[in-house]
């Protein structure tokens, strides 16, 4: 190669570099660099208040990334009622997860040199760590360096979320939509080891699944009973149960070995396991919790690098629930 040739190559390559991988772990190491610390102080201080604190975030950020990428546009509040957070698909998000973000943007704010210059994209995904630990699951290293978009509608919420009725034909293709492998979806749906889900999302399993079954026949006969008792039919909507029944506030793959005894919540919980092409994988992550950590921390990975936005496509924005 000629000399020019080279030199051409050599100004071009740190480019090609840093935009093949648009995050970094120390995006912040000059204009803040206690900013990991600060956000882990303010989750902490928020989860000793509740334990909805870890729930209510770790599934705020995956709302936020499967609708126009880990932009924080969730977060976003529209005087019409217009915006993400809206949507039928986005209304039951628990207040304290956008809460826990909120003091911890406050947080940040409050040390001078930090002052405007973190997104709130980036507090939620440290926020979603450090609850995950909370909880008693893995740490692992964040990529920081997302901007917060500028754009939140209710309209942009359509056919991005996956429901709980959803096959794995379903599932997979919009996990592949967002660059997640079954591997990675059947690990993040790991995170209902946490938290609650209102009667309504899965009572058709109960009382009227098909024309020739009421039940639905996946469900294990016990746990049949135990749905029932906690949500009767007519049940008040504000009524909630815990999704893994066994150890609701623990980060564990106890929801792999519920799914082995029939006791996954939804549909879309069950079918990992009755579904051939994907019991192998719940079976491991039942027996392996090391396996199911690793997995997990990979695909948490990819989902923070979700459709992250750069330059003039976003800010960072001075109060997370309105643009700047
Ligand atoms: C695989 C497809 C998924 C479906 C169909 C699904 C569906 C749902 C539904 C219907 C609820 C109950 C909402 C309510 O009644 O209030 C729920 C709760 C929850 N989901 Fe998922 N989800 C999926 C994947 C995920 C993923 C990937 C995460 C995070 C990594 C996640 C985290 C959570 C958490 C933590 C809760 C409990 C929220 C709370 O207690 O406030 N889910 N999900
Ligand atoms: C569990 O999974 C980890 C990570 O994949 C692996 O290194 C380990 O050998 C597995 N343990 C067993 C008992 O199979």
């Amino acid at each position: 190669m000629e000399y020019s040739r080279l030199s051409i190559l050599f100004f071009f390559l740190p480019l090609l570099v840093t935009t093949a991988s648009a995050l970094q772990r120390n995006y912040y190491a000059t204009t803040c660099p206690s900013v990991e610390s600060i956000v882990r102080g303010a989750v902490t201080q928020k989860f000793r208040q509740t334990f909805v604190t870890v729930p209510g975030t770790l599934r705020l950020f995956f709302h936020d990334c499967f609708v126009r990428g880990c932009d924080a546009s969730v977060l976003l509040a529209s005087p019409n009622n217009n915006a993400e957070k809206d949507h039928a698909d986005d209304v039951s998000l628990a207040g304290d997860g956008f809460d826990t973000v909120i003091k911890a943007k406050a947080a940040v704010d409050r040390d001078p040199k930090c002052k405007n210059k973190v997104s709130c994209a980036d507090i939620l995904a440290l926020a979603t760590r450090d609850v995950v630990v909370l909880a008693g699951g893995p740490s692992y290293d964040v990529e920081l360096g997302r901007l917060d978009g500028k754009i939140s509608t209710k309209a942009s919420v359509q056919r991005k979320l996956p429901h709980p009725e959803f096959n794995l034909d379903q599932l997979n293709s919009m996990f592949s939509s967002n660059g997640l492998t079954q591997t990675d979806m059947i690990a993040l749906s790991g995170a209902h080891t946490l938290g609650f889900s209102h009667c309504s999302k899965f009572s058709k399993r109960l009382y009227n699944f098909s024309p020739t079954s009421l039940v639905d026949p996946v469900i294990n006969s016990n746990y049949v009973k135990q749905l029932k008792a906690s949500c009767p039919r007519n049940v008040d909507a504000t009524v909630a149960i815990n999704m893994d029944p066994t150890t609701p506030q623990k980060f564990d793959n106890a929801y792999y070995k519920n799914l082995q005894q029939g006791m996954g919540l939804f549909s879309s919980d069950q079918v990992l396991f009755t579904d051939s092409r994907s019991r192998n994988t719940v079976n491991l992550f039942a027996a392996n919790s090391t396996a199911f950590q690793q997995a997990f921390i990979t695909a948490i990975t990819k989902l923070g690098r979700v459709g992250v936005l750069t330059g003039k496509q976003g800010e960072i924005r001075r109060d997370c629930i309105a643009v700047n």
